[in-house]
């Protein structure tokens, strides 16, 4: 066997949440069964530089938002979208791509498409048809990705047999499945610790004990930093919508400290939940734990993920076991993977959960186990108390249960109306699952539940940084649509502007919101109102105007794109006359592309061209910076 044969099989991965690394992890676990050696790595850990030296490559890619690549990816992708890469750099480079996306959405798997057009074009050979997984598949994007896998198997066995010495159909047997975790738990005397280390009086610092958590954390995402900026304290929760609507949105209000730290409107907050402390106990109590006990979590092999981290000496610190699943580990997060019920299979001891969870990890059970965790969103709690003769070792829990995350929201106020404090505008997440349980979401229902009144309160570990919207210049005439919470950025704008504008001939600002009823849930209605009065932002007295769809007030839908065509010549002379930008957020999965939809019409109409040739405007517009969309879900 030649040296060249005997490379390993390249996957590279760009992961945004953390499903293209499983997928990713599972496409390297698979060929590593087969016998074949894989080396699976983050784009952003990857020079693609030397991607000419590879011989076979596998790319797994989501996309994101409205059809973006992942953080992860951008650098990579920047480097080979450069024009003087010759037509042939990648020539005699075999590669596949496997796509994670979702076709609720326009640009389903543009990141995937994109990125094989380009390979294409640089002369490298697919070897399969791109894969494309689909959300809204019945068994998401793991529909797609089993026989995209065979497929794959097949072509590198014919390439190259040495890839799999057994064969590509080969499946070694249950009992032998179990991997090596990647982690190594080691336990530390207290004892010995009080007397070598200065970790006891260390863990009083709560960001010292985020920074330590969290740098040890397996899944921790590349970009993910682990010491917060600022901590936050609540002074203010109100509701926003009526009491027993149906919805739940919230106005919070936090000062921050240190108060060194600024920011711009349009930024974005992320904040780091705290998990329910009876769940942490639940959690730690069903698998045995010992919440006493102080420990490190160790790569077995340095730069596998990160490296030992925790003090600058290059010593690991150690945790308390307790504070490192409250911070690491989110033990209520739904829908652990797949490979979390491999895992579990295997430590079974009670034969008919055994033989479940087998059936569950098999072809045939992938839809009954796409019903009971992804449709009933199980919690990791919830199916460790389902199959009570698992007995998980923890570090096989630290590698499979996924890590706390923090939840990033749009920031709704301005620095310069209310310095050292920032506003949120939230949802309060729940919903019914098919079984008729009552879910809520983790971080929106914590932070509902703090009571600012309270003495001692709760510091709030949170992190600024920019999104997707810039600070808008106070000479630049605005069109803003944000439906429902999608106003929260909105709010930050005029605030900021109300605390520059000294004239009365300050750029002119339309405003479109929408929300479901008058009565119900219009958010920040008098805010609005006051504004669009006497001379206000909104008022149509500087050439602005405040327009509010209600979709539910009547038999047919009003959407915002409705009141937009409705004031189609205003909107028209705003972008030609005026250099208006347009800024879109919100958190509809088709009202961006519904938005962009109604621009087009627009332009197409006042303009008098085709609607080819607004299309094109409307790219231009992007292409200036004159059109911005923050999209969540
Ligand atoms: P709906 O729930 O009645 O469909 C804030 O969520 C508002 O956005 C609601 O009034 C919601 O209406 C509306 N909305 C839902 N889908 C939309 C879309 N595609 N375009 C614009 N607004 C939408």
């Amino acid at each position: 066997m030649g040296e060249k044969s005997r490379k390993p099989l390249l996957v590279l991965y760009a992961s945004q949440t953390g499903n293209a690394l499983d997928a990713a992890e599972r496409v390297g676990r698979e060929a590593e069964r087969r016998g074949c050696p894989v080396i699976l790595s983050s784009m952003d850990e990857f020079d693609a530089n030397s991607l000419t030296l590879e011989k076979t490559v596998i790319f797994v890619v989501s996309t994101t938002g409205q059809g973006d690549a992942p953080d992860a990816m951008k650098v990579f992708w920047k480097y080979l979208l450069q024009k003087n890469l010759p037509k042939s750099w990648l020539e005699g480079v075999h590669y596949a791509v496997f796509g994670l996306g979702d076709s609720g959405y326009q640009k389903f798997n543009f990141v995937a498409k994109k990125l094989d057009r380009r390979l294409h074009d640089l002369g490298a050979s697919a070897i399969v048809e791109r894969g494309l997984g689909d959300d809204q598949h019945p068994s998401g994007y793991e529909g797609a990705l089993d026989p995209w896998m065979t497929s794959l198997w097949r072509v590198l066995y014919q390439i190259n047999p040495t890839f799999f010495p057994h064969g590509p159909d080969y499946i070694p047997p249950t009992s032998q499945l179990l991997d090596q975790p990647k982690y190594q738990i080691v336990y530390h005397e207290l004892g010995l610790l009080q007397a070598g280390l200065s970790v006891v009086s260390d863990s009083k610092s709560p960001a010292m004990e985020i920074e330590r958590a969290r740098s040890m954390s397996p899944a921790k995402l590349s970009y993910d930093k682990s010491t917060p900026d600022a901590f936050l304290k609540m002074v203010r929760n109100e509701p926003l919508t009526r009491k027993g609507c149906g919805r739940d949105v919230r106005h919070f209000e936090f000062e921050f400290f240190p108060s060194t730290i600024s920011y711009d409107v349009g930024d974005v907050l992320e904040v780091l939940p705290s998990q329910n402390p009876d769940l942490v106990d639940a959690f730690i109590q069903r698998c045995n734990l010992d919440p006493e006990a102080f420990i490190t979590v160790c790569p077995k092999q340095r730069g596998s993920h990160h490296l030992l981290d925790g003090s600058k000496s290059g010593q690991a610190l150690p945790i308390n076991l307790k504070k490192y699943v409250e911070l690491a580990m989110d033990v209520t997060s739904a829908s652990p993977r797949r490979y979390f019920f491999e895992v579990m299979s295997y430590f079974a001891t009670a034969e008919h959960e055994k033989e479940r969870l087998e059936y569950f990890v098999s072809p045939e059970g992938r839809d009954d186990l796409y019903q009971y965790n992804q449709k009933e969103r199980r919690t990791v709690l919830e199916v460790l108390e389902d199959f009570p003769s698992v007995q998980m070792p923890f570090e096989w829990l630290v590698e499979l249960v996924p890590p706390l995350r923090k939840r990033a929201f749009s920031i709704a106020s301005s620095p310069s109306a209310h310095p050292n404090q920032v506003h949120l505008t939230v949802s309060v997440v729940s919903w019914t699952t098919p079984f008729k349980r009552k879910r809520m979401g983790l971080c929106s229902s914590w932070l509902a539940s703090l009571d600012p009144l309270q003495a001692t309160g709760v510091t709030i570990p949170a992190w600024f940084h920019k999104g997707s919207l810039p600070a808008p210049p106070p000479s630049l005439p605005l069109i803003l649509i944000g439906p429902g919470t999608g106003c929260a950025p909105f709010r930050g704008f005029l605030a900021e502007r109300a605390a520059q504008d000294t004239s009365s001939s300050a750029a002119p600002i339309m405003f479109f919101f929408g929300c479901r009823n008058e009565g119900d849930d219009f958010l920040y209605r008098d805010l609005w109102l006051s504004h669009s009065h006497d001379g206000g932002l909104l008022s149509e007295a500087r050439g602005g105007g405040f327009y509010v769809a209600f979709s539910r007030d009547q038999p047919q839908k009003v959407y915002v794109q409705h009141k937009m065509r409705e004031q189609s010549q205003k909107i028209w002379a705003a972008l030609s006359e005026g250099g208006a930008a347009i800024y879109v957020a919100g958190s509809s999965t088709n009202m961006p592309s519904d938005v962009m939809l109604a621009v087009e019409e627009i332009i197409s109409k006042e303009g008098g061209v085709a609607r080819e040739a607004a299309a094109v405007l409307i790219r231009r517009l992007e292409r200036d910076g004159k059109y911005h969309v923050e999209a969540w879900s």
